[in-house]
C-alpha cells in the first residue's frame, strides 16, 4: 500500500495548477453512454475514480480508452448490449450508480448494484430509485441489485421532487429523462456547477433541457442524442483545497499563485468566509493568488448545497481553523457524520471536539508530525495539509482514498516547495492502522 510522507515546515511557494473536475468528468462519461457513436472528453483528470468508472462502462459494452498524457477519454458507445453494473465495481465508487440513469436512457433497462458503504456514514440512493419510478420505471430490488425496466423500452417521463436536493439523483434523473418518450420535471434540483456543466453537455448532444442552474429543471425527451465532444471543467474542490493550503502553508506576505481554476464555481459563501480569515486573495479569470496573513482569524462555517459552503472543503477548513487565532466551528448539514478526519487531526495535536454535526476547533495548539490514517477522500487531503504545517514528519497511510480524487498531489506539492514523498508500506493483518515499512 502507499503512504505519503510529509516533512512539515517547508513553505508552499507555488505555483499550483488545478486539473479537471472529478465530479464533472464522471457524469460526462455517463452521458457518453447515451449516444450511439464515439464521444471524446478532454481535460479528464488521471484519477482512480475515472479508471473505475471506465471499467464500469466497459462492462455494459462500450469501448473506453484513456490517453492520460493528453487527459483525453474516448468512449465508443456504438454497442451497449449488457446493461449491468456489477457489485465488484460499484462498491469501489458510489458514482458508478450513474449507470442506472445512463442505461435506462440508452436501453430502457438496467441492473445496477446498490453502492457499497462509504466510510463516512449512510448515503442512501432512495431518491434515485423513487425518481426513476416517477419517470415510469418498474423497479425491483433483488440480492443487492436495482433491476429497472421501462415498459415499452423507454421511460415515459414524469415529475419528481428531490428532498433533500441531491447532486447524484439530479444527474441520474437527467440521464434517464433526456431520452424519455415525454416531458419530465425535477424539482429542488441540484444547482452545483458540476450538474450545470453536465446538463450543458447533454444539450450539446441534442437534449432539450430548461432551467439548468435553477431549482427546477424541465426536460423534453428526444429520440436520439449525438456523441459528445466536450472539454471538462476545472476541479473547484481542488482549487479550494489549494487556496486553503496557500493560506496555511504559504509564507506570510508572499503570494501563492494557483492556475487554471474556475473560481466562479467555488460559490460565494466559501469566497466570503475565506476573505474573512484575513487572507489577501485576488481573483483573475483563470488564476487565483492567495497571500497568507501573519494571523488567521477564526471563521465558523456551515456546509450547504451550492452556492453554500461545499461539504467537500469542510475537512480542509478544519485544518485552517487549527492554525487560527481563537475558536470557531465547522458544521456539516449535508453529511452529519463527516468527521472521520477529527481523531486523526487530534493525533497531530489539534484541539478539536465534535458534538453532533459540529466540530469546534480551538486554534493555536501545536501540531506535531505523527502516523495518521486516511479514511475518505477529503479527510485524507486534510491530513496532508496538517502534515505540511506540522513540526516533524507525518505519515499519511492508506492514500488510495486520496488517489480517488487528487491527481498527482505529491508531484504538484513538491514542485510548489513542499517536502513530500510517496512510499510503499505493508499493512499487517490485525494492525488496522498499518505499520510503516
Ligand atoms: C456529490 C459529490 C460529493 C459531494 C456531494 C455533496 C460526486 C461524484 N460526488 O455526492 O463529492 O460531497 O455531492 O455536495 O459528484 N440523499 C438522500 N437520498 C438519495 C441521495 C442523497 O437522502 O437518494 C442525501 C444524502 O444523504 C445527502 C444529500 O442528499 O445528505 C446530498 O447528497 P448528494 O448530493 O446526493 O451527494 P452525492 O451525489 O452522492
Amino acid at each position: 500500500m502507499d503512504k505519503l510522507v510529509v516533512h512539515g515546515g517547508a513553505s508552499l511557494d507555488g505555483p499550483l495548477t488545478v486539473g479537471g473536475s472529478k465530479n464533472t468528468a464522471l457524469p460526462l462519461m455517463a452521458a457518453a453512454v447515451l449516444a450511439d457513436g464515439t464521444s471524446r472528453i478532454t481535460k479528464v483528470p488521471d484519477l482512480r475514480d475515472v479508471r473505475t468508472f471506465s471499467n464500469v462502462i466497459r462492462v455494459a459494452g462500450p469501448a473506453v480508452t484513456f490517453d492520460d498524457d493528453a487527459h483525453t477519454l474516448t468512449i465508443d458507445a456504438s454497442t451497449v448490449d449488457h446493461p449491468v453494473a456489477p457489485y465488484e465495481l460499484v462498491k469501489k465508487m458510489r458514482a458508478s450508480f450513474y449507470m442506472l440513469g445512463a442505461l435506462m436512457g440508452r436501453c430502457g433497462e438496467a441492473k445496477v448494484s446498490l453502492p457499497g458503504g462509504c466510510a463516512w456514514g449512510p448515503r442512501p440512493v432512495d431518491l434515485h430509485i423513487k425518481g426513476m419510478e416517477a419517470f415510469g420505471a418498474d423497479i425491483e430490488l433483488e440480492e443487492g441489485y436495482v433491476i429497472a425496466s421501462a415498459p415499452g423500452g423507454r421511460l415515459d417521463g414524469g415529475s419528481f421532487r428531490l428532498e433533500p436536493s441531491s447532486v447524484g439523483a439530479t444527474i441520474n434523473l437527467l440521464l434517464g429523462a433526456v431520452r424519455a418518450e415525454g416531458a419530465s420535471r425535477i424539482e429542488n434540483a441540484a444547482q452545483e456547477p458540476d450538474v450545470v456543466a453536465f446538463g450543458e453537455a447533454l444539450q450539446s448532444m441534442g437534449a432539450q433541457i430548461d432551467g439548468l442552474g435553477t431549482d427546477t429543471i424541465e426536460i423534453q425527451g428526444v429520440d436520439r442524442l449525438d456523441p459528445i465532444s466536450v472539454r471538462n471543467t476545472p476541479d473547484r474542490i481542488e482549487l479550494g483545497t489549494f487556496m486553503l493550503m496557500a493560506a496555511t502553508a504559504g509564507t506570510p506576505g508572499t503570494p501563492v499563485e494557483i492556475r487554471e481554476g474556475a473560481h466562479e464555481h467555488l460559490g460565494q459563501n466559501f469566497k466570503d468566509k475565506f476573505a474573512e480569515t484575513g487572507v489577501d486573495v485576488n481573483y483573475e479569470p483563470e488564476t487565483v493568488t492567495v497571500t497568507r496573513p501573519e494571523t488567521l482569524r477564526p471563521v465558523s462555517i456551515e456546509t450547504a448545497p451550492y452556492p453554500g459552503f461545499p461539504t467537500d472543503l469542510q475537512a480542509q477548513w478544519t485544518v485552517l481553523l487549527g492554525l487560527a487565532d481563537g475558536t470557531a466551528t465547522a458544521t456539516d448539514t449535508i453529511y452529519d457524520d463527516r468527521f472521520k478526519h477529527v481523531p486523526e487531526l487530534q493525533r497531530l495535536g489539534m484541539d478539536i471536539s465534535v458534538d453532533g454535526n459540529t466540530a469546534t476547533v480551538h486554534g493555536g495548539a501545536p501540531i506535531k508530525g505523527a502516523q495518521v490514517m486516511s479514511t475518505d477522500l477529503r479527510a485524507s487531503v486534510s491530513l496532508v495539509m496538517a502534515g505540511m504545517v506540522a513540526d516533524g514528519t507525518t505519515h499519511v497511510l492508506r492514500v488510495y482514498h486520496l488517489d480517488r480524487g487528487y491527481e498527482h498531489l505529491e508531484g504538484k506539492l513538491q514542485a510548489a516547495g513542499i517536502d513530500i514523498e510517496r512510499q510503499e508500506y505493508e499493512e499487517f493483518e490485525g494492525d488496522p492502522a498499518g505499520t510503516p515499512a
